[in-house]
C-alpha cells in the first residue's frame, strides 16, 4: 500500500469556521457574476480518538461565497445539530454515520434501527426552495439555515415519524414551492416512497409507494416533466441485518452480480407505476438529466459496473494512491414506454463524477454539455484531480488539469446573454496538496474553453466536499 502522506495530512485537518471575510482575487471575475455560491461537505473527519472511516462520514460544514462586482467574501460554519454539538462541544462521537458507528452495545444498536437514532448531519447538498435554504443529507433530518449567517433554523424530515427507520436522497427536485424526492422506509416492511414536500405548508405527501424485499442504496432518482425514474441496484440489504450485525449502515449492503438493476417509471400525473423491467447489474450515484420524448423518456446517469466505488471512498483508500478508483462513465437510457422497450449506450469514454449541467436545460433533451470532476491518469491511481467538460453530441471531452490540484464539483453559471449551455463560468473549490503544504481556492473557469479566468484565495484548506449551488443575486 502506498499512502500519500500529504493527502493523509489534509484529511486530518479540522476546519475552523470562518466569519465573513474579504478574499484576494487573482485574475478577473466577470462583472455579470453576482450571487452566492453555497457548498456542503465534511469539515472534519475525526473527534478525540475516533477517526471517521469514509468520505461520506465527516461533520457537515457549509461554505458560502458572496460574489459581487468582481469581489468575493467567504464564510463557513458547521451546521448546528445534535451531531455537531456532541462533536464540537463535548468532543464525543455519538451518532451513527454512513460507514462509522460510535461504540455502543447491541442493545443500543437495536434502538438505532427500530427506534431510529440517526445522525442529523446533512453534509451532502444545498438547495433553495422559495425563500428557504436547506442543507440536505441522506438520513431523514434536513436542516434549514439562514442565508446571512449560515446558522441553523430548524429541522424537517419529509414527514417521517420518529418511530420509522428511513433514508432519503440529498438530490430532491425543486419546482416552485414543491420538492420531490424518494424516501426509503425500512424495517419489517420496506418501501420506496416518491414524496412531494410543500414549502408553504411544510407538509409531505406520499405520491407512490413501491414495496421491496431488499432495499438498495439509492443516492438519487430521476425526474422528467412527466415521470419519476427509480433505479434499484443489486447493492442491497436485508433490513434484519441492521439488527443482527453490529456494523455501520453501509456495511450491511452487499453486491449481488446475479441480480438485476431494476427500473420503475412512475407517471407523475396518475402517480402509478407505468413501466418496470430488469436491466443488467450496474451501480450509479447520480442522475444528470431526464427528459420526455415522443412516447417515452430518456435519462442520463453516471454508471459503474458495480458498487465497488463506495469502498474506494473509505479514507484509508483515498490516501492509498495504489487504490484504483473506479471510473464512472456517462450512459444514456432511452425508454420506449409505448413499446415496453429500452436501450442504452455509453456517451463518452472519459471518467466523470459529481457532474453538473446548465440547469436551464433541466428536463430538456437539447442540452449538449455535462461538467464534472474526473481522473487525469488512465490507471485511476489518484483522487479526482481534473475538471472535465463532455460534449454529449460527440463524446469528446475537454479537461482542466494542474499538478497537485484536486477540484471539487464544478457548478455552471450561465452568462446573461448565454445562447448555449457552455456560455458561462464553472465554479469549483480547489484543494492543492504539495509536499507538506496545502491550500484552497475558489477556481473559476470559462466553460467554453475550460480556461482558468480567476482564482480566489481562501483562508484555509477545504476538505474534498460534495454538492453546491449558485444563488443569483436578486
Ligand atoms: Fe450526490
Amino acid at each position: 500500500m502506498s499512502i500519500n502522506r500529504a493527502f493523509q495530512r489534509v484529511l486530518d485537518l479540522k476546519q475552523t469556521p470562518q466569519p465573513l471575510t474579504k478574499t484576494t482575487v487573482e485574475g478577473e471575475i466577470p462583472s455579470w457574476l453576482n450571487g452566492d455560491f453555497y457548498r456542503n461537505g465534511p469539515g472534519l473527519f475525526g473527534v478525540g480518538e475516533t477517526r471517521f472511516a469514509h468520505w461520506f462520514d465527516g461533520l457537515a460544514m457549509l461554505h458560502k461565497f458572496e460574489i459581487r462586482s468582481g469581489a468575493v467574501q467567504y464564510q463557513s460554519r458547521y451546521i448546528e445539530s445534535k451531531t455537531s454539538a456532541a462533536i464540537l462541544e463535548e468532543g464525543v462521537f455519538s451518532y451513527p454515520e454512513f460507514a462509522t458507528d460510535p461504540c455502543k452495545s447491541i442493545f443500543k444498536k437495536l434502538q438505532s434501527v427500530f427506534i431510529p437514532t440517526q445522525s442529523d448531519n446533512p453534509k451532502v447538498n444545498v438547495t433553495r426552495i422559495e425563500d428557504r435554504l436547506m442543507a440536505l443529507g441522506e438520513t431523514r433530518f434536513q436542516i434549514e439555515f439562514d442565508a446571512a449567517t449560515l446558522q441553523s433554523k430548524g429541522v424537517y424530515s419529509y414527514g417521517v415519524k420518529q418511530t420509522q427507520a428511513a433514508m432519503t436522497t440529498a438530490h430532491p427536485y425543486v419546482e416552485d414551492s414543491k420538492m420531490y424526492n424518494m424516501v426509503l422506509k425500512y424495517g419489517p416492511f420496506n418501501s420506496y416512497n416518491i414524496v412531494e414536500y410543500d414549502a408553504h405548508t411544510s407538509i409531505t405527501r406520499s405520491l407512490c409507494s413501491i414495496p421491496t424485499q431488499s432495499p438498495s442504496y439509492i443516492h438519487s432518482i430521476g425526474m422528467s416533466e412527466k415521470y419519476f425514474i427509480l433505479l434499484e441496484y443489486p447493492f442491497s440489504v436485508r433490513s434484519i441485518d441492521f439488527v443482527l450485525f453490529d456494523r455501520p449502515f453501509i456495511q450491511n449492503f452487499t453486491w449481488n452480480s446475479n441480480r438485476s438493476t431494476r427500473i420503475w417509471i412512475v407517471d407523475r400525473k396518475s402517480q402509478k407505476v407505468i413501466f418496470k423491467d430488469a436491466l443488467k447489474p450496474f451501480f450509479s450515484f447520480h442522475f444528470i438529466n431526464a427528459y420526455d420524448t415522443d412516447g417515452g423518456v430518456t435519462f442520463d446517469i453516471i454508471q459503474y459496473p458495480d458498487a465497488g466505488i463506495i469502498d474506494s471512498f473509505y479514507l484509508k483508500n483515498i490516501v492509498d494512491f495504489e487504490n484504483n478508483l473506479a471510473k464512472g462513465k456517462l450512459h444514456r437510457y432511452d425508454v420506449d414506454l409505448a413499446g415496453g422497450k429500452w436501450k442504452s449506450r455509453q456517451l463518452s469514454e472519459i471518467s466523470i463524477e459529481l457532474a453538473s449541467k446548465d440547469n436551464r436545460y433541466q428536463y430538456k433533451g437539447n442540452y449538449r454539455y455535462v461538467y464534472g470532476m474526473g481522473l487525469h491518469n488512465d490507471d485511476g491511481k489518484d483522487f479526482y484531480n481534473q475538471l472535465v467538460k463532455v460534449d454529449l453530441s460527440s463524446g469528446d471531452a475537454y479537461c482542466w488539469f494542474e499538478e497537485d490540484c484536486y477540484p471539487g464539483e464544478p457548478v455552471f453559471v450561465p452568462s446573461p446573454q448565454s445562447q448555449s449551455d457552455d456560455e458561462g463560468v464553472l465554479l469549483s473549490i480547489l484543494l492543492t496538496v504539495s509536499g507538506s503544504e496545502s491550500s484552497s481556492d475558489l477556481l473559476l473557469l470559462d466553460a467554453k474553453d475550460m480556461r482558468e479566468i480567476a482564482r480566489v484565495r481562501l483562508p484555509e484548506s477545504i476538505l474534498p466536499g460534495f454538492h453546491g449551488f449558485f444563488d443569483p443575486a436578486r
